[in-house]
């Protein structure tokens, strides 16, 4: 099958619910991609943050063999011997007691979310002040479903699906004192990405978030960090909390945990899971013994992979650094470990780089427009970097690859966030 027919017949046959780029991939090996033309290209975006151990790595492709032949799928009504095993390394490395496992990024945070909820019926019942209200980030992106939409701070994701779950707040990004003015004892979750990711790679600051922290504290409200792009190791430790020195009650986790294979998971301490009792949640699918046989290998992988991270992640922050010193059209470069984006002064320019990058064999995203979005697999070498930001800077220079149109805005200077 050829890219032309897959499109028509895509166009005719599917929800319209993506603008692909119009490339058809048939196969990948380690930091590689083919398409059908036979073009290779170097992924530096993982499938938006999931491949993080590039692609076919073997200790994966050896437990999926095995795993597949031995047994793929009981459902929850019955025990198998992964969940708890998953969950053991997962508690241990969060510090957090137990798991729920889901099958996506969307289903964890809803998870999360009725936790919270749950927990304050259970201490209402108590005799406390009623405890409903949740209270979310401006520029947050937590998914699809309608307690993730209803608080994801982005208007166009939640506006043609309105009215969605009521009792959510939007506080303005690291506006500190916007939060201690909308925190109350009525809020029973401070629901926030460590580092919005969708929005624009945007890290709290450390002020933002020790504050959310202190003020959970105080009413018994709980902290429920979305790590479902930025944990797991993209920042170069276990979850990017642990940059922050705070530890939360819940988090959400997803992407790359199964390497490729859809596995979500919600952590949370013994407390915030009080309301929780058997029959309230649940998934036929969720934490089936393939994923998590899967995700226990990653997550042994994992272990060995983090200090590369940070040094490969630091190199090439540095680099592109560098770029944003070079290149007038750059605005700031933000993020840690390998989550990192450059923001661009205009949209326009963001979209013809990825273009250009792409139209070079290279493959990143933009998001939130004028961001260029670097997610690559945890196994990339500094020379991948290097070839990525030679790329970039004759992308921001605009030496332009035949066929493409010129960028606007090259020239000097830039800044770090
Ligand atoms: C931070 C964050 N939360 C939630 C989600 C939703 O995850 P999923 O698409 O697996 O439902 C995403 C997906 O991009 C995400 O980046």
């Amino acid at each position: 099958m050829n890219l032309a027919t897959v499109v028509r017949a895509e166009e005719k046959l599917l929800l319209p619910t993506y603008d692909r780029q119009r490339v058809l991939f048939t196969h990948g090996k380690g930091l590689y991609l083919w398409d059908s033309q036979g073009k290779k290209y170097l992924d530096f975006l993982s499938g938006i943050g999931v491949n993080a151990l590039g692609h076919g790595h073997p200790a994966i492709q050896a437990v999926i063999k095995r795993q597949s032949a031995k047994l793929i799928h009981v459902s929850n009504l019955f025990f198998h011997e992964y969940q708890a095993e998953l969950a053991k390394k997962l508690t241990k490395i969060s510090g957090l007691d137990r798991a729920f496992f889901c099958n996506s990024g969307t289903e964890a945070w809803e998870g999360g979310l009725k936790l919270a909820r749950a927990l304050a019926r259970v201490e209402n019942n108590n005799g406390h002040k009623a405890k409903w209200r949740l209270l979310a980030l401006e520029g947050s992106f937590h998914g699809r479903t309608f307690g993730s939409l209803a608080t994801t701070g982005q208007v166009k994701y939640r506006h043609p699906f309105a009215p969605l779950v009521p009792g959510v707040g939007f506080v303005g990004f690291n506006d500190v004192e916007d939060l201690k003015r909308q925190f109350d004892g009525s809020v029973c979750a401070i629901c926030l990405e460590t580092i919005q990711g969708e929005g624009g790679i945007r890290p709290l600051s450390e002020e933002f978030l020790k504050t959310a922290r202190a003020l959970t504290e105080k009413t018994g409200a709980l902290l429920i960090l979305d790590e479902i792009q930025c944990g797991l190791g993209r920042t170069g430790k276990y979850f990017a909390y642990q940059n922050y020195g705070i530890k939360p009650d819940i988090i959400t986790v997803a992407k790359p945990l199964a390497a490729g294979l859809p596995l979500g998971a919600l952590l949370t301490t013994d407390r915030a899971a009080k309301g929780m009792h058997p029959g309230m949640h649940g998934t036929t699918f969720g934490g089936g013994p393939l994923a998590c046989a899967v995700a226990i290998e990653f997550l042994n992988v994992l272990d060995k992979l983090l200090p590369h991270v940070r040094e490969v992640g630091g190199y090439f922050e540095e680099k592109l650094l560098g770029l944003a010193a070079k290149h007038e059209a750059v605005k700031e470069i933000r993020g840690q470990g390998l989550m990192l984006g450059m923001e661009l002064k205009s949209g326009d320019t963001a979209k013809a780089t990825v273009k250009q990058l792409l139209e070079r064999g290279i493959l990143i995203n933009r998001t939130h427009d004028t961001v260029l979005r670097f997610l690559p697999p945890y196994i990339i070498q500094k020379k991948h970097v290097d070839e990525v930001v030679r790329a970039l800077d004759a992308a921001l220079a605009g030496d332009v690859p035949k066929k493409t149109s010129p960028i606007p805005g090259a020239g000097k200077s830039a800044k770090r966030s």
